[in-house]
């Protein structure tokens, strides 16, 4: 982990709400796939966790929704101004060698650590994503989407795409597709309805939480998940990535 003062080199917003920050750094870290970067909000001690969508060289993006105070502060920084990063953090996403048929299930911002998927497996393995969204002012990313062997598009509404969950589009493919492992992120009841659509079907299945956090590295325990043996976790540190049938949801 390193921590890096970037300079922005694009902050635009590229659905309803939804903004694309691209920064910058002289030797930016290898970054793999699900991890994510504490980004620094001027005014907040507390910097932000946010999904690596794209690591390029010197040249990283992430991706944020509007919610509260700091990612709106954030969304006013413009091209050359300094922040400050945490990166890379959490262990992400993997693959194993003889999973070769991978299905994605994303929701809401829980698409953005699945992005890194796709760009990093896209070459050697068959990626089915099904991508959640609450309608089509909220799509983004299809050109990155759309690299995957197979897109569902499913709205709240059925503005685009299909009409129901990623969960439901998921299910309504999955005796087709035999994925060999499933990777997803997004709202927590979203994540839930998957564990149970997946139960008993011997799938690997992996989720990456959003909890909230502090310092991102494992020092403030903020971000403390309880297990299902009874333990704890820290989400940052330990996670954001757990197998489905680790953590309560
Ligand atoms: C590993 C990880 C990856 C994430 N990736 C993304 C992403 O790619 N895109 C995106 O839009 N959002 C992502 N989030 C959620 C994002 O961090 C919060 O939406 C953001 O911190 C809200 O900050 P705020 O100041 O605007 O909101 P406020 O609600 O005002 O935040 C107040 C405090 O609570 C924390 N907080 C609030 N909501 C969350 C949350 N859901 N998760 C963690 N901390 C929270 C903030 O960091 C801040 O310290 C991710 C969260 C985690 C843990
Ligand atoms: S956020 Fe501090 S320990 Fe995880």
């Amino acid at each position: 982990m390193r921590e890096l003062t970037a300079t922005v080199l694009e902050n635009k917003k590229i659905a309803e709400e939804i903004f694309s920050l691209t920064f910058g750094a002289e030797e930016i870290p290898p970054v793999r796939a699900g991890q994510f970067a504490m980004v620094g909000v001027e005014g907040f001690p507390l910097r932000r966790p946010l999904a690596v969508c794209k690591a390029e060289g010197e040249r990283v993006t992430v991706c944020y929704r509007l919610k509260g105070e700091g990612t709106r502060r954030l969304a006013a920084r413009e091209r050359g101004e300094k922040i400050s990063v945490l990166l890379p953090l959490g262990n992400g996403f993997f693959v194993e060698e003889k999973e070769k048929r991978v299905a994605l299930v994303g929701g809401g911002v829980g698409i953005f650590p699945l992005i890194s998927v796709i760009r990093e497996y896209v070459e050697k393995k068959e990626i089915y994503a099904y991508m959640g969204f609450r309608n089509k002012a909220a799509l983004c990313m299809q050109y990155e989407m759309q690299r995957a062997k197979e897109l569902v598009i499913a709205t709240d509404d059925g503005s685009v795409g299909y009409r129901g969950t990623a969960v439901q589009a998921l299910m309504e493919n999955i005796d087709r597709v035999k994925p060999d492992v499933i990777l997803s992120c997004g709202p927590t009841p979203m994540l839930r309805a998957l564990k149970s659509a997946v139960a008993g079907r011997n799938i690997p299945t992996f989720v990456s939480l959003e909890e909230r956090m502090g310092c991102g590295v494992g020092a403030c325990l903020v971000c403390v998940c309880e297990l299902t043996n009874g333990e704890h976790a820290r989400v940052c540190k330990d996670g954001p990535v757990f197998g489905i049938g680790e953590v309560n949801l």
